[in-house]
């Protein structure tokens, strides 16, 4: 039965997302279990790519296998690995299970399985169960089975989008997960943000010039990685060029170089930024910066697309890539006269504007929770999350500082939340007031400040959720579909809730 279901999606056309879903759906329901989760492995760190029974936040943490001994387990083993309720082995889900969020589940469940794709250890399957003798023989004997057609799904998706990568002219992303790409992975499935990476994978493939644009923090260094390492020169340099702390008097030799004794202090001959990347890429962050004078001949140098290092007489040929970054408002800055019309021209031949973190808050769970992992292993805690009234306090804020700030917030609050004397063995579960957000009022008043109810507990109950759903509706301008994700909630749920509450 569960087999027919299972060979039913594998060979319906879907897209890859929902396939591998969907496959989690249909295994939790079968095992019955709490939650099932599939990582993707890429080289030291595991990925959830779908999960069901855990937040959704769970699905921008990147679990570092040495620091989570039953995923190693279960990576190192070809056959399912079943960990006894009494296991002592710390469990990389402690607070994330979606249907007691916070709690320490102290006895269940749990197994897992590697999975092979082409020979290759692709990644893991793991079940987790709240009561204790959830999983009998039967069930790990089913698992070891089952992978068989998890391993056939993982692979049909990879083929499907190698395909559609292929195409579109660009580098299929199966297998090319580097050190760098993990280290500046985008984090977010916002449509926004899925729109841009779209359009990102297009344009490296050409060999336009491209300005990213948006307010500070937003990730525009990021996002000019990203295009080079999926632009066909992603096997030469992307050299960096802080425009902003390129002092006028030394910008020209530095972006082009000097030949010996060409000014004082000048002690042998050097190659500049321009050449460093010939044949690659070349990334003038904070390009609004640039004087003008410095504008004058790098525009030059873009027009013929020769260099002179300074005090030479040779031309040299280079041929680089540009993209450039700014969080000005670089038109602005033209008809003031403080930016070259003509260099501008030159510069946005395909401009890409990031939105800002407020106008994409589908991605901030995620981030969030990539964050906290990131400050749960840096701090070495067993685990570390967000109360549900913080996170409404992370979507209500307006986050000038974008992404950057978010990653700041977390930071802070988790070292704040140690400093008060939570523990490394416990769940650190962080609260509002903790994130210390400027100019928020607290989103939910904390428990203790609650008067005792005067009208009996259910109604204070109902005062407190019509007060939460008022406020998640005005921080989401009345959208019931955005308030209701912010709560957690389910949409219909939502509306009848609402209902119940006599708030429609
Ligand atoms: N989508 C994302 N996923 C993960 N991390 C992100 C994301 N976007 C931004 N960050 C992180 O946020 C921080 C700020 O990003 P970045 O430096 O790229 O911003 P920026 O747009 O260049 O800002 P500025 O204009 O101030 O230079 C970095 O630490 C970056 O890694
Ligand atoms: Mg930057």
């Amino acid at each position: 039965m569960l087999d027919a279901v299972l060979f039913a999606d594998l060979v319906t056309e879907l897209p890859s997302a929902v396939r591998l879903q969907r496959l989690v759906n249909t295994l939790r329901s079968h095992f019955g279990c709490g939650a099932v989760a599939l990582l993707q492995l890429q080289q030291a760190q595991l990925k959830p790519v779908a999960v069901q029974g855990l937040l959704r936040e769970t699905l921008g943490r990147r679990f570092q296998v040495a620091q989570h001994p039953r995923l190693a387990a279960i990576l190192a083993s070809r056959q399912p690995v079943r960990f006894p309720p009494g296991s002592e082995l710390p469990d990389p889900y402690d607070g994330l299970l979606a249907e007691q969020p916070g709690a320490v589940v102290p006895v269940h469940d749990c197994m897992g399985v590697s999975l092979y794709v082409e020979g290759r250890c692709w990644g893991v399957l793991t079940l987790d169960a709240l009561s204790p003798a959830n999983f009998d023989a039967l069930a790990v004997l089913q698992l070891q089975q089952l992978s068989l057609l998890v391993e056939a799904a993982i692979r049909i998706t990879e083929l499907e989008q190698a395909n559609r990568a292929l195409r579109q002219g660009g580098l299929p992303t199966v297998g090319t997960s580097t050190t760098a790409a993990q280290q500046y992975e985008i984090i977010g499935q916002s449509p926004a943000l899925q729109q841009i990476l779209q359009e990102l994978d297009v344009v490296a493939g050409s060999e336009l010039p491209v300005l990213l644009l948006g307010e500070t923090g937003v990730g525009k260094e990021l996002f000019a990685r990203q295009l080079h390492r999926r632009s066909g020169r992603a096997e030469r340099p992307m050299i960096y060029v802080n425009c902003a702390a390129l002092p006028e008097s030394l910008a020209e030799s530095e972006l082009f170089g000097h030949s010996k004794g060409a000014f004082s202090g000048a002690l042998s001959e050097r190659a500049g930024r321009f050449e460093a990347a010939d044949g690659g890429t070349l990334f003038l962050d904070e390009v609004g910066e640039l004087a003008l004078s410095v504008q004058a001949k790098l525009l030059r140098v873009l027009q013929n697309g020769e260099i002179q290092r300074l005090g030479s007489d040779k031309l040299r040929r280079v041929n680089v890539r540009l993209v450039a970054a700014t969080n000005r408002d670089l038109q602005q800055q033209v008809k003031q006269g403080e930016f070259r019309a003509d260099l501008y021209h030159r510069l946005s031949v395909y401009p890409i504007p990031i939105p800002p973190l407020r106008e994409r808050s589908e991605d901030l769970p995620l981030l969030a929770g990539h964050f906290l992992e990131q400050n749960r292993s840096r701090l070495g805690l067993r685990s570390l999350r967000l109360a549900p009234a913080a996170e409404l306090a992370l979507l209500g804020y307006h986050w000038p500082g974008n992404i950057r700030e978010l990653e700041h917030v977390i930071s802070r609050a988790a070292i704040k939340a140690l400093s008060q004397g939570a523990q490394r063995s416990d769940i650190v579960i962080l609260q509002p007031e903790l994130l210390d957000l400027p100019g928020s009022q607290p989103q939910a008043p904390a428990l203790e400040h609650i008067e005792l109810p005067v009208q009996g507990l259910k109604q204070a109950v109902n005062q407190f959720q019509q007060q939460l759903i008022r406020q998640a509706l005005q921080q989401h301008q009345q959208c019931w579909s955005k308030a209701a994700r912010a709560l957690q909630l389910d949409a219909s749920n939502l509306h009848k809730l609402a209902q119940r509450l006599g708030l429609k």
